[in-house]
């Protein structure tokens, strides 16, 4: 009997894998889709305080090897996720479910998290802190002083089991000094990753999607090493209290049994979602369950974090 349920800050899950922030997660609909697929829950499109058009149409691509995207936030603002999360822990009170948000600067980030902390909401709360899409503003999770800053004042009044999105990091200090940081706050998880920013996928002799001259976050296979690497990275560096979600270049199961080997509690999958639609989570966890049965592993405990080392 192989199971992938899992758990994140003691809240329980029948499946591993769910949608990653900003794909099958802007509309109601969308949500219901992934909530009633194989799916062991699913996260909304990052909130922020009102309604956000985001930027001009062409801004998503799926593209042979992944996909390329600049949305700028495109969201139908708090209130709409969050009303529809509090009908839902009344409709299904032994399921939990992630809100994604952030704020369009720091102090609209507390004014959005106090509304969660005064709510009633008791599923878990993911702070994006990596949308590389809104121009002019730099991903904040680069800006370690910044990241400190917010953090120290969010749990200053956050009292509800809260993770963060991050970006990818693609150096051994950045890794240390993140850490460092996350290690002094009550953080639930931390997701690794989010998109690798401001790649420039061409067609022919254009960019393929409108804003930013075409320049937009990369996901899908090209970032699976990354995506691999920052959740080990974190595995090893964080308190063990702090759990990782892995995100980045999901494509099959075995995908996805790497991401727990480097040590993630929850799988998301972003772009495949997007190519595939909800069937991926029925094909995903087979796959995973497969692989599970041949090696002889009956539940993600038996293998997560055991990444073998050559000596
Ligand atoms: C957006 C894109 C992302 O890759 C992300 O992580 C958050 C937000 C966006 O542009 O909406």
């Amino acid at each position: 009997m192989v199971s992938t349920k899992t758990q994140i800050a003691g809240f329980a899950f029948d499946n591993c894998l769910m949608n990653a922030a900003g794909v099958a997660c802007m509309t109601i609909e969308e949500l219901e889709g992934v909530k009633n697929s194989a799916a062991g829950t699913f996260v909304t499109k990052t909130a922020t305080l009102d309604f956000c058009q985001g930027n001009p149409e062409p801004r998503y691509q799926d593209v042979p090897l992944g996909s390329i995207n600049s949305m700028g936030l495109p969201n139908n603002g708090l209130d709409y996720y969050l009303d529809y999360l509090l009908d839902l822990q009344e409709k299904e009170p032994n399921r939990t479910f992630f809100l994604s948000l952030v704020g369009m600067s720091p102090e609209e980030t507390h004014t959005i998290l106090k509304k969660v902390q005064e709510s009633e909401f008791k599923g878990l709360t993911e702070l994006n802190l990596s949308c590389p899409n809104v121009p002019g503003k730099p991903q904040i999770a680069y800006d370690f002083e910044t990241t400190d800053r917010i953090l120290s004042e969010v749990f200053a009044y956050f009292t509800k089991p809260l993770g963060i999105k991050l970006p990818p990091y693609f150096d051994i200090v950045h890794f240390d000094q993140a850490a460092a940081i996350f290690n002094k706050y009550p953080l639930k998880f931390v997701n690794c990753v989010n998109s690798i920013g401001n790649g420039l996928y061409i067609e022919d002799e254009s960019v393929v999607i409108r804003p930013k001259n075409g320049f937009g976050g990369i996901g899908g296979e090209y970032i699976k090493p990354t995506a691999l690497a920052n959740v080990h990275a974190f595995y090893q560096r964080l308190n063990p209290q702090i759990q990782i979600i892995g995100t980045g270049g999901v494509l099959t199961g075995r995908d996805a049994f790497e991401h727990i080997l480097c040590g993630a509690s929850m799988v998301q999958v972003g772009t495949t979602l997007h190519k595939e639609g909800v069937c991926a989570f029925d094909r995903i966890t087979n796959e995973l369950k497969a692989i599970m049965t041949e090696k002889g592993y009956e539940n993600l405990e038996d293998f997560r974090g055991k990444l073998r080392y050559i000596d």
